[in-house]
C-alpha cells in the first residue's frame, strides 16, 4: 500500500481534483466519476498547463520538410493478425487486444510471441493471470515453438518495466492490463485509475524505448473494456477478438488504428493446436450449405476491404399460439421487422401468422444494408417453400417503398462469388456489373417474389 497523500482523485467528467475518494463529484455533481491519479502526474498537469511560457519546446517543422520514412513493421507471420494491424506491429506502438474471457486472446498472443522470436525479434510475455505452468500447457498445445519466448509472471508495472528495459525487448505482451498495478496508486488492480495509469506508463515506455507493447484487455459482459473507454484513447490500436455465436470461428476486428485502416477483420478458427487463420473465409462460411433446402440465400459482405460470402437462412413456420415470434441471429431485430413489413406491404406477402427465424451462418453479423436482398430472398424462399438457385447470389439494399437499391463495390463482391462457382447475381436494376456473372436485375421486392415463386 502506498502512503496516503501521494494520490489525488480526479473527476473524469469535469476534471476537478479531490483529496479523497467519494461517490460523487462536489464540483459537477456527477456520480462515480472520481478516478485515482498519482500526485506527481496531477502536479505536472497543472504546471504544464499554466506556467513555463518560456520553456523551449520542440521547434515547429514545416510538413513539407518532414521526410517520409516508411514505417517499419514487425511481421508476426500470422497473416490475419498482421493484416488487421495494417501490416505488422509498429515499433513504439501500444496495441490493445480486447475480448471476452476464454475467446483466445492469450493463445493468439502466445502464438505471435513464438512467431516473432522465430523471426529474430525478442519478446517478453508478462503473465499476470496465469501461472507459468498454465502458460507452459498452452505453449505445448500450439503449433508454434514458444520455447524461446521469455515468460515473466508479474503484475507490478514497475517490475515489468524494469525487466523489459535495457533495450533488449522489442515486443512486450502484457496479459492482462486488468491484473497490473502500480505502487503509486492505492486502488486495487483492475480499477479504472490503476488500469489507466498502468497503460499510460506502458505507453510512455513504448514511446521512449521504441519497444511495442501489446495489452490484453478483458471485456465485460456489456461489451466495454473494464477501465472503460479511457484505455482506448491511450493506445494506438484497438483490436477486438470476438467469437461468432458458438461457432469455432473467431473474428479479430480493428476498431481504432493509428497505423492502418479500421474495419479490417481477420478470421481465425480455434483448433486443438491453437488458432489458425482462415484464408478462404467465404468457403468456410459456406461449408455445409444445403442448396436443396428452401430459405437459404447467399450474399457477399465487405469485411473491411475484402469481400466475404455468407449464407442467410430463414424459416417461416406456422406459429403455435399467441403473438408470432421474430427471432434474428446475426441481424438486427429492427432490420428484420422493417424487411418483413416491406414484404407484406409492397409484395403482398403475409407473415402475420408465422413464426419467423433468421440466422446468419458462421455467426457473422450483418451490418451492411447490402444484405437486405438476401434476407428478403431467404424469407420469400421459405414462404414459397422453394429453394433458391444454388448458384445465385443476392446483393442489394431494400428501401421502404420496396425498391431494390444499388450498393457499392459490387464487382469486387461478385468476383469473389465467381471464384466460388456462383453464376448469377440478383441485384438492383440500377446496379451495373462488369463481371462474367450474369446479372438478374430487380426493380422491387415484387420482382424478387416473382423470381422466387416462379
Ligand atoms: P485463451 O487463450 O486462454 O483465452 P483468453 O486468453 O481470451 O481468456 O483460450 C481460450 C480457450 O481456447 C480455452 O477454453 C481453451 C481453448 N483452446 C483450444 O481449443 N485449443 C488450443 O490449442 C488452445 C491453446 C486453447
Ligand atoms: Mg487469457
Amino acid at each position: 500500500m502506498s502512503p496516503s497523500g501521494r494520490t489525488v482523485y480526479r473527476c473524469s467528467e469535469c476534471g476537478a481534483e479531490h483529496p479523497k475518494w467519494g461517490g460523487r463529484c462536489d464540483a459537477c455533481g456527477e456520480w462515480n466519476t472520481l478516478v485515482e491519479e498519482p500526485l506527481a502526474a496531477a502536479r505536472g498537469r497543472t504546471r504544464g498547463g499554466r506556467t513555463q511560457p518560456t520553456a523551449p519546446g520542440p521547434e515547429p517543422v514545416r510538413l513539407a520538410d518532414i521526410r517520409g520514412e516508411r514505417l517499419e513493421r514487425w511481421r508476426t507471420g500470422i497473416a490475419e493478425f498482421d493484416y488487421v494491424l495494417g501490416g505488422g506491429i509498429v515499433p513504439g506502438s501500444l496495441v490493445l487486444v480486447g475480448g471476452e474471457p476464454g475467446i483466445g486472446k492469450s493463445t493468439l498472443l502466445l502464438q505471435c510471441a513464438a512467431r516473432l522470436e522465430a523471426a529474430g525479434i525478442s519478446t517478453l510475455y508478462v503473465s499476470g493471470e496465469e501461472s507459468v505452468d498454465q502458460v507452459r500447457l498452452r505453449a505445448e498445445r500450439i503449433d508454434e515453438d514458444a520455447g524461446p519466448v521469455r515468460l515473466l509472471p508479474e503484475v507490478r508495472v514497475e517490475s515489468i518495466l524494469g525487466r523489459a528495459g535495457g533495450g533488449v525487448t522489442q515486443v512486450i505482451f502484457v496479459d492482462s492490463i486488468q491484473t497490473t498495478y502500480t505502487d503509486e496508486l492505492d486502488g486495487a488492480p483492475g480499477n479504472v485509475g490503476q488500469v489507466r495509469e498502468c497503460a499510460a506508463r506502458l505507453q510512455r515506455f513504448a514511446k521512449e524505448t521504441g519497444a511495442a507493447v501489446v495489452l490484453v484487455g478483458h471485456v465485460t459482459r456489456g461489451g466495454v473494456i473494464a477501465g472503460p473507454k479511457t484505455l482506448e484513447h491511450i493506445v494506438d490500436t484497438v483490436l477486438y477478438f470476438e467469437d461468432s455465436a458458438g461457432s469455432e470461428f473467431r473474428v479479430l476486428r480493428a476498431v481504432k488504428n493509428r497505423f492502418g485502416s479500421v474495419d479490417e477483420v481477420g478470421i481465425f478458427e480455434m483448433t486443438g493446436a491453437g488458432l489458425r487463420p482462415v484464408e478462404n473465409a467465404s468457403a468456410a462460411f459456406l461449408a455445409g450449405r444445403d442448396t436443396a433446402t428452401a430459405g437459404s440465400a447467399v450474399t457477399a459482405l465487405m469485411e473491411g476491404t475484402r469481400p466475404v460470402l455468407v449464407e442467410i437462412q430463414a424459416l417461416a413456420a406456422k406459429a403455435g399460439f399467441g403473438t408470432p415470434q421474430r427471432v434474428a441471429t446475426g441481424l438486427e431485430h429492427r432490420r428484420l421487422a422493417v424487411l418483413l413489413a416491406v414484404l407484406e406491404r409492397r409484395a403482398n406477402l403475409s407473415f402475420r401468422d408465422l413464426d419467423v427465424f433468421v440466422n446468419v451462418t458462421g455467426g457473422v453479423r450483418l451490418v451492411e444494408t447490402g444484405s437486405d436482398l438476401a434476407v428478403a430472398a431467404a424469407l420469400c424462399s421459405s414462404l414459397a417453400d422453394r429453394p433458391l438457385p444454388s448458384d445465385a447470389l443476392f446483393i442489394g439494399e431494400i428501401g421502404l417503398g420496396g425498391e431494390v437499391r444499388p450498393i457499392a463495390a459490387l464487382d469486387r463482391r461478385v468476383s469473389e462469388a465467381e471464384r466460388l462457382g456462383f453464376r448469377r447475381v440478383f441485384v438492383s436494376a440500377r446496379n451495373r456489373t462488369g463481371t462474367g456473372v450474369a446479372a438478374v436485375p430487380l426493380g422491387t421486392v415484387e420482382d424478387l417474389w416473382r423470381h422466387v415463386a416462379a
